[in-house]
């Protein structure tokens, strides 16, 4: 960037690193009409045209603004150039998650713009991970002497010169998240963004400009992710002039942030990347940057457990011995945790009641918590616990008493789904509440795990119910929930958190942070997982990436896929079961017993290694992982329909060492790395729907 003789900051260029900027890309000034002008007498220069750092709209720029304050002179910002600082590390955000670092890793400049009229004050700030390739950008607004209302406040904005790119983004919807969709850049805006109050099932607050061209190995990718679980923007805008700008933050969508004189406003965090190694450079790079300067959990760099989730296996209708049925099998077949789901609680027997009601359902488990938790640890298999602590039913103890705690209108009929509404977080008791019932919960039996899920999007705000203004509930709502987990996390660290929004609904960055894995979908067939899982790592953690082997035909699709392409798709994340093992055949109990054998050798790979996509095409999948040094590759193929006249499907590997001889148990044969990737597998030639193999490769 650099700051022009009138003070306003510009900017020059992001991307790959120069040694030297020698101003090559000189700005050119030129008269353009309808480019109006702050400069008496000069009719060449103009907000309009000039690549901006962070600007308003309203005297001059016609394009997005990133920044829009209301008070008695208007809503826009003449932003100059005032100081700005530069220091080792990087501050904490106030409230809010956002990436950290030591003070070797990390440099920050901070900029601060002002506006002499309106005596505002915006603090820009960029956070350098140089060995991460990573940078860190957020935004502080401050009030002066005029109480004023932030109407929009992007957390970064970027202009590009040029507009050749495509854009990917990941979208989708409930049971089929994360759908990695690439746009061309059209005349015009491209934005997502979500008003559900969560980030949402069908987009995720991530953005990526590739190169027209790109591919797995070669071109450019700059990707922006936002460290928020709400209500967010991203967009891309083009411009008459062929440039374009692009920015994310949060949606201004019924926001106003009201600033009393001398108050601040402090952004999300975005986090932006840019690789020149093409799709393959940017996942690896997120996963790196992720895994070790975002996930703050204990748990982070540790191999998470193989586990046994009952949902899919009973539903809401279980016992306590059917419970210990289900975990003796569990423990016979390997499996390491035991996940009591929905319908332990209140008087939980179908989803019309209960939530609020943070007690044990005794009908059910008359030994309580404490009493299962105890059988289950005797086993050998830690115990974890579903929650919904954010959602609140109609027919509970803690609506009759607190029906003012649900988000609502007055007058207004309930806006039901999942026949639930949903607690109202901007309310300080309200989190009180929750963090002493789940204390209490957690501390009632040895419960080292917890799926804390999130099933209904928020409707039916209003003015003055909540302890906020109704324009800003949905940030309150957030700041509200981002405090209670940071409290029950660190209270108890030993707790391996999970997050869920009936599957990957909020499955974001601003999650990721207190909770290092997520439950990817409710969709647990096989064939539905390819996508799934592919859009979820293309930039999230493997070790953040819950996928379960289920039933067949499977619950959700009614699809039949053999045993074995569940395992291997299964274990392509975090991996674990959600079916009735008591009504498998002794056979069948085997094949699990010896999945759950094979992950725990491959399990350091896959939840840590790099990943490679390898020549996919609608019809097949291919992957392999690695491990850091290269001694170990985890090969997944899939294919989905079996075809006539079927292609020979020639796989060539990745990420291998050239000169190193790899052993694979499953075919009984050893190659040498640079065999693997330059001649390939040849796939078998089966003639069977959801046919898949997965071969290891060790070095020897
Ligand atoms: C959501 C979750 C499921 C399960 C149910 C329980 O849909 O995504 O995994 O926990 O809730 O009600």
């Amino acid at each position: 960037m650099q700051v022009l003789e009138n003070d306003i900051l510009v900017h020059r260029y992001f991307g790959k690193k120069v040694n030297q900027f020698s101003s090559s890309n000189k700005i050119t000034y030129l008269d353009r009409a309808f480019s109006p002008s702050p400069i008496s007498g000069n009719r060449t220069f103009s907000l309009d045209t000039l690549s901006m750092e962070y600007s308003s709209n309203g005297l001059g720029d016609f394009r997005a603004a990133a920044i829009e304050v209301r008070n008695e002179f208007g809503t826009a910002l003449d932003l100059r150039y005032q100081t700005h600082r530069i220091f080792k590390g990087k501050k904490k955000l106030l409230d809010l998650p956002a990436s950290f670092a030591s003070e070797e890793e990390v440099e920050t400049l901070e900029i601060d713009l002002y506006d002499q009229l309106t005596d505002v004050t915006v603090t820009l700030s960029y956070s350098v991970f140089e060995e991460a390739n990573f940078l860190a950008r957020s935004v502080v607004i401050q009030t002066g002497r005029y109480p004023s209302t932030l109407e929009t406040a992007l957390s970064f904005m970027l202009d590009f010169p040029h507009q050749d790119f495509a854009i990917h983004s990941l979208t989708g919807r409930y049971g089929y998240e994360k759908e990695w969709t690439v746009t061309p850049i059209t005349k015009g805006k491209y934005s997502i963004g979500s008003i559900r109050g969560a980030s949402s099932h069908s987009r995720t607050p991530f953005l990526a400009l590739a190169s027209k061209d790109v591919t797995e190995d070669y071109g450019e990718v700059y990707s922006a992710h936002l460290v928020y679980s709400g209500n967010f923007t991203g967009f891309v805008e083009t411009t008459a002039l062929e440039t374009c700008r692009w920015g994310m933050g949060l949606n201004d969508w019924g926001f106003c942030w009201k600033l009393e004189a001398h108050q601040s406003f402090q952004t999300p965090e975005a986090l932006l990347s840019y690789t020149d190694r093409g799709l393959t450079g940017m996942t690896q790079t997120s996963h790196a940057f992720l895994q070790k300067h975002l996930v703050r959990s204990p748990f982070a760099n540790k191999p998470r457990p193989i586990l046994i989730n009952n949902w899919e296996a009973t539903y809401f209708h279980f016992t306590e011995e059917k419970i210990l049925s289900l975990a003796r099998e569990a423990q016979q077949a390997g499996i390491e945790l035991f996940v009591l789901d929905d319908g332990w609680f209140g008087k939980r027997n179908n989803d019309e009641s209960s939530l609020g009601d943070w007690y044990v359902n005794k009908e059910k488990l008359p030994n309580g918590l404490n009493g299962l938790a105890e059988a289950i640890n005797d086993l050998g298999m830690e115990f974890g616990l579903w929650f919904e602590p954010e959602m609140i039913s109609v027919d509970s103890e803690l609506y009759r008493k607190h029906p003012d705690w649900a988000i609502h209108i007055k007058g207004r009929e309930h806006i039901y789904s999942r026949e639930q509404l949903v607690l109202d977080l901007s309310k300080k008791e309200v989190c009180d509440y929750l963090i002493d019932s789940i204390t209490r919960v957690l501390q009632s039996a040895n419960i080292t795990y917890v799926k804390w899920d999130m099933n209904r999007n928020i409707t039916s705000i209003s003015e003055g119910q909540a302890n906020a203004t109704k324009h800003e509930f949905y940030h309150r709502y957030i700041l509200g929930l981002y405090r209670i987990l940071d409290t029950l996390t660190q209270a108890f660290p030993h707790v391996l958190f999970e997050s869920c929004a009936g599957g990957g609904g909020r499955n974001d960055l601003g999650m990721l942070y207190y909770m290092p894995q997520a439950w990817a979908s409710d969709n647990t067939d096989a064939i539905g997982r390819l996508s799934i899982q592919e859009g979820t790592s293309l930039i999230y953690p493997i070790a953040s990436m819950g996928a379960h082997v289920s039933a067949v035909p499977n619950h959700q699709v009614g699809r039949i896929t053999p045993f074995s392409t569940r395992g291997n798709v299964a274990m392509l994340g975090n991996l674990g079961y959600e079916l009735d093992l008591t009504a498998l055949s002794d056979s069948k109990k085997k094949e699990v017993a010896s999945q759950t054998a094979l992950y725990k050798s491959i399990r350091q790979t896959v939840q840590f290694g790099n990943i490679y996509r390898l020549q996919q095409t609608e019809n097949t999948k291919a992957y392999t992982y690695v491990n850091k040094d290269k001694s170990q590759a985890v090969f997944t193929f899939v294919k989905i329909l079996a075809q006539p006249e079927a292609p020979l499907v020639q796989v060539r590997l990745k990420g291998l060492e050239e000169r190193a001889l790899y052993h694979c148990p499953q075919l009984d044969a050893s190659f040498y790395g640079d065999e693997l990737m330059n001649i390939g597998l040849t796939m078998p030639h089966i003639q069977k729907d959801f046919f898949s193999v997965q071969y290891i490769f060790n070095k020897i």
